[in-house]
């Protein structure tokens, strides 16, 4: 068996290079609904999912995950910006489903900024409430380095004790004081989906100290930790997890509506990386 690497296929690469000679030093995946953060990227090259084959797109249909990558500025860093991710529960691997953070990588990025939306658990939060993650509860079952070797002359048992980054918490918290913007610090459960949580298993996240929860963002980073990225996490409360009437579509409307506090947030914190 060839052991796992954690490259991305070649000619992917290639092709995102020819595309722009942009050396990004920042990566940030936008989540479900969040697409509107991409508008204030200056873009010099846009990159569609579908032209790499490495990474298996997000499943048409699934509103709200469009597909592409941007290569640019924002705030004066040199970022990619990937609108829309694949999601484990869509039937790719956990593996795969870490692609964009392990292209970045490549790409020559120090540091991954994951956004998301996500469930409320802690009752104290609300649909439109935006978190800082603190650290993550991995209950998909599975992780994406099943089968990696670890790096050269290393091991694969990476140490996830400050899997967030703790200057990176510091600096959210003061760009969202000096905005006057509330940014509670939240841990994050991953599960792995589609279906959200019925209350029974809410109750019990709660109790295992969890205030948020979504179906992204444990595996990416996972790889970013194993590739030795910085992690800064962003999470959009959405709706109150558990709830019965919950559709897609008022989880999509309330990412529109935080989506403008969130992007001036991610646009001070990378005014002053
Ligand atoms: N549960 C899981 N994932 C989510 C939710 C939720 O309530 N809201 C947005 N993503």
């Amino acid at each position: 068996m060839q052991p796992l690497t954690l490259s991305v296929d070649p000619a992917d690469l290639e092709h995102v290079r020819r595309c722009s000679s942009t050396v990004p030093r920042i990566a940030i995946v936008l989540g479900s609904g969040l697409g509107p953060l991409a508008d204030e990227v200056e873009v010099r090259a846009q990159v569609s999912y579908d032209d790499l084959p490495g990474y298996p797109a997000p499943a048409a249909g699934v509103a709200g995950h469009a597909g592409r990558l941007l290569l640019g500025t924002l705030a004066t860093q040199s970022v990619v910006v990937f609108v829309g991710r694949t999601h484990r529960y869509q039937g790719v691997s956990a593996f795969d489903v870490t692609w964009p953070v392990r292209l970045a990588a490549e790409l020559g990025a120090e540091t991954l900024i994951v956004t998301n939306a996500a469930g409320g658990v802690d009752p104290t939060l609300s649909a439109g409430s935006v978190t800082l993650i603190r650290d993550q509860i991995n209950l998909t079952g599975d992780n994406p380095l099943v089968g990696w070797p670890g790096p050269v002359g290393g091991t694969p048992f990476i140490p996830m004790g400050d899997a967030f980054d703790p200057d990176l918490r510091s600096l959210a918290r003061e760009v969202a004081a000096s905005q006057g913007l509330s940014l509670p610090e939240v841990v994050y459960a991953g599960l792995l989906g589609p279906t959200y949580e019925t209350p029974a298993e809410v109750e019990y996240l709660r109790r295992i100290g969890a205030q948020t929860v979504g179906m992204s963002t444990v595996p990416e980073v996972i790889v970013a930790r194993a590739l030795g990225l910085r992690v800064l996490g962003l999470s959009l409360v959405t709706n109150v997890a558990g709830g019965a009437e919950l559709s897609h579509q008022e989880v999509l409307q309330a990412g529109r509506d935080a989506a403008a506090a969130m992007t001036r947030l991610l646009v001070g914190i990378l005014g002053r990386l």
